[in-house]
């Protein structure tokens, strides 16, 4: 099994083109030249690889009934559970359109499985039954490289804060070439490139890396942090089609303590600035910091859903300082993904790395809540040891992609692109 299916064009309007995957069509940019009848691969809504007839249809037999099979799977897997009456009546008035007071969004959040039992399933069960209706059964997965975890910043809350006593390393530009082909090889459509916020590599290293990643013909994500908007224009025309970068925290004081020296409103300039440029943008925040107040989560979850992302990132903070304690409990990191989807039912919803460090069993729960995609970490585990935002991250990259295909097999989920 790879991690991407290919599909056939069947318009194309400008820079936007209409891709058929066994009957199902979802729109992605393309900037390569693409005509009506080409075979393709797609990626976060962007055309990343054009493939001969030949092989595209070779691909597709072997995929069609295996998709069928997938699709009937998550037909069963989602079906509608009914809450208490006073619950159904709060997801009545989301899908109305009618505006939730503090209280139906708390009653939501907080609702627990010893207490709620009911009205959790009927929330998870609301929530997937939306994912399948608006995004079927797609289910991208991206692999992560983390190339240096060396960063200028001493944010409270991270692993590789300036100030943590690590292990430092660095990728050479060829190690992280090397680890891409190694990913491509693996079937990765998609490079996710993450660093502490590291100068060393400069805008030429980063072009030079960017360009030649861009060659293996797959969509490239960045995850750099803070780095100047000159730098970013300059990867995006060269091939850089994401960027992955969170506000962490919608509290702006509380934002203030845990990035000494930054303001939320530079970040959120930031993301929209990337946003302006054309990047698909992927953002959102920590879950469980401590100092939140008791609506900082909803500010969260409304500040992101503001930011129109195309993709939402939020996950638990995991304690890696004993002055930040961590508050998210694996059943409020659920509730927080059924209810983005709930409140935004095309959302594209990552199921975090973070969220799986919580339980063995979160990456499936996560997919069942309203979750649609997952990231593999591909980086040489000679390094892959000592990226540690956060503890019980690591593991060997072989049997993790082992474990996810069983698991979006057994969930009747497919690679095939979640479109624009
Ligand atoms: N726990 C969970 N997530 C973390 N990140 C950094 N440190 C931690 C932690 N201790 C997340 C931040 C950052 C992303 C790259 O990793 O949200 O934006």
């Amino acid at each position: 099994m790879c991690y991407a299916i290919p599909g056939k064009i069947v318009s194309i309007s400008g820079h936007k083109a209409v891709i058929d995957y066994f009957g199902e069509k979802k729109s992605a940019f393309a900037d390569c030249s693409i005509n009506i009848g080409d075979y393709v691969y797609a990626q976060g809504g962007v055309v990343v690889d054009k493939i001969r007839k030949v092989d595209a249809k070779k691909i597709l037999s072997f995929w069609k009934n295996k998709f069928l099979e997938l699709e009937q799977r998550d037909n069963e897997l989602a079906k509608k559970i009914k809450g208490s009456d006073s619950f159904e009546a709060i997801f009545s008035k989301i899908q109305n359109g009618k505006p939730l007071n503090r209280n139906d969004v708390n009653t939501i959040l907080h609702a627990n499985p010893y207490a709620n039992g009911k009205n959790v399933k009927a929330l998870r069960s609301f929530a997937n039954v939306l994912r399948k209706k608006k995004l079927k059964n797609s289910c991208c997965v991206h692999g992560i490289i983390e190339f240096s975890n060396y960063c200028r910043m001493n944010c409270a809350y991270c692993g590789i804060r300036s100030g943590a006593e690590i292990k430092r390393y660095r990728m050479s530009e060829h190690e992280i070439i090397l680890a891409a082909e190694g990913a491509v090889k693996l079937g990765f459509k998609a490079i996710v490139l993450q660093s502490g916020e590291d100068y060393f590599y400069t805008k030429e290293m980063l072009t030079r890396i960017v360009k030649k990643i861009k060659r293996m013909r797959v969509l490239i994500c960045l995850s750099l942090g803070e780095r100047d908007i000159k730098l970013y224009k300059a990867l995006y025309n060269v091939g850089a089609k994401a960027v992955l970068l969170r506000f962490e925290t919608s509290n702006k004081e509380l934002y203030k303590r845990i990035r000494p020296g930054k303001r939320l409103m530079d970040r959120i300039a930031l993301i929209k600035k990337l946003q302006k440029i054309g990047y698909l943008v992927s953002t959102g925040f920590l879950i469980g910091l401590t100092g939140e107040n008791k609506d900082d989560l909803i500010g969260n979850i409304m500040l992101s859903k503001k930011l129109k992302p195309d993709v939402y990132s939020f996950g638990p903070y995991i304690e890696t300082n004993p002055n930040i304690k961590c508050n998210a409990s694996l059943n409020t990191c659920l509730n927080t993904i059924s209810f983005v989807r709930v409140l935004d039912n095309n959302a594209k919803i990552l199921v975090t790395t973070a969220l799986e460090t919580l339980s063995p069993q979160a990456k499936k729960l996560g997919l069942l809540a309203g979750g649609n995609s997952l990231m593999i970490d591909v980086t040489p585990e000679k390094y892959a040891r000592f990226y540690s935002l956060y503890p019980g991250k690591f593991m060997e990259t072989e049997k993790k992609i082992k474990e996810t295909i069983s698991l979006l097999n057994s969930l009747g989920r497919a690679p095939i692109d979640l479109g624009r």
